[in-house]
């Protein structure tokens, strides 16, 4: 394709939420639109250059306008469009509500557990329909290494954009089918599972990537406090969406600081595994009949 060129050295990606729908701080060099088996990604790819040159190919995951709810995003294609571009690693962002009184929005969390409550509306596998049975590892759905080296990354790029973001670690992110958001009994049900956090986009995509051994964290931003928490004044579409901006504006800074760093650590190491995690995470996955 004449696409190849541009897109040779593609190892990160990156996947926008709601409110980030670009990351035009870095330098824009061309949008890519790969059709795969399973249709084309939410929006066409936008790949761009940081400094030091390295690519990265950003995909907007409610498309540019967001017109794509959570339960029809075309996760499977959005993984694989990545991955046909030579992704190893995947940055996806997030927003989020807060199910815990310590984490305000504004808040930036890298959780490490989810909860599945997407109902089985949402095509999960890559191997649905294809006659093969894959069982995918999903202990630990965020690739551990990066996951850890993260935490100290996201935590200097918060602290040089000098706003004061928090960061979290070590939360669980509960993932609900949506679109509209949970009755209170289910906001206090959730606390008590243990859930940190809700949200409605963070499933199938790291299942996906998993699958498709793809090393892959969650950069998750709190926007709001989900309705366990009887609220003294009532939230404002313009406090929400001033949050959203400002979430949005801390990413795009999180992102390039971030992927810089992540490049420079893998190529100052050549035994480093911080963009190869998941590679081979697939090889005892599938079944196979008896010999
Ligand atoms: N995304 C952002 N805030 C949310 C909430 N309170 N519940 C579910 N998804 C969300």
């Amino acid at each position: 394709p004449t696409s190849q060129m541009a897109t040779d050295k593609v190892l990160v990606g990156v996947i926008g939420g709601s409110g980030l729908y670009n990351l035009d701080n870095l330098t824009f060099i061309k949008h890519v639109n790969p059709e795969t088996p399973w249709g084309f990604p939410s929006s066409p790819i936008a790949i761009s250059s940081l400094p030091s040159g390295a690519l990265v190919a950003f995909v907007a995951r409610h498309g540019v306008g967001h017109t794509i709810s959570p339960s029809t995003i075309p996760a499977r294609a959005n993984i694989a469009a990545l991955k046909s571009l030579g992704v190893s690693t995947i940055l996806a962002f997030s927003a989020v509500g807060s199910l815990r009184e310590e984490i305000a929005p504004g808040d930036f969390i890298l959780p490490s557990q989810l909860i599945d409550r997407t109902k089985g509306v949402r095509p999960t596998s890559f191997f649905d329909d294809t006659g093969v049975v894959a069982h995918a590892g999903f202990g630990d759905p965020y690739s551990n290494g990066l996951g850890r080296w993260l935490e100290g990354a996201v935590k200097e790029a918060l602290e040089n954009e000098g706003r004061g973001t928090k960061l979290w670690t070590e939360k669980t992110l509960v993932v609900m089918e949506g679109p509209q958001f949970s009755t209170r009994a289910e906001s206090l049900m959730y606390r008590m599972w243990g859930g940190d956090l809700i949200g409605m986009t963070a499933l199938p995509e790291a299942k996906l990537a998993r699958e498709a051994e793809i090393s892959f964290a969650l950069i998750a931003t709190a926007t709001d406090y989900d309705a366990w928490r009887p609220h003294e004044a009532g939230v404002t579409a313009a406090e929400v969406g001033a949050i959203l901006k400002q979430n949005a504006d801390t990413s795009r800074h999180v992102a390039a600081h971030v992927i810089e760093r992540l490049l420079g650590a893998a190529q100052a190491d050549s035994t480093s595994t911080l963009l190869t995690e998941e590679k081979g995470c697939m090889q005892f996955a599938l079944m196979a009949p008896p010999l």
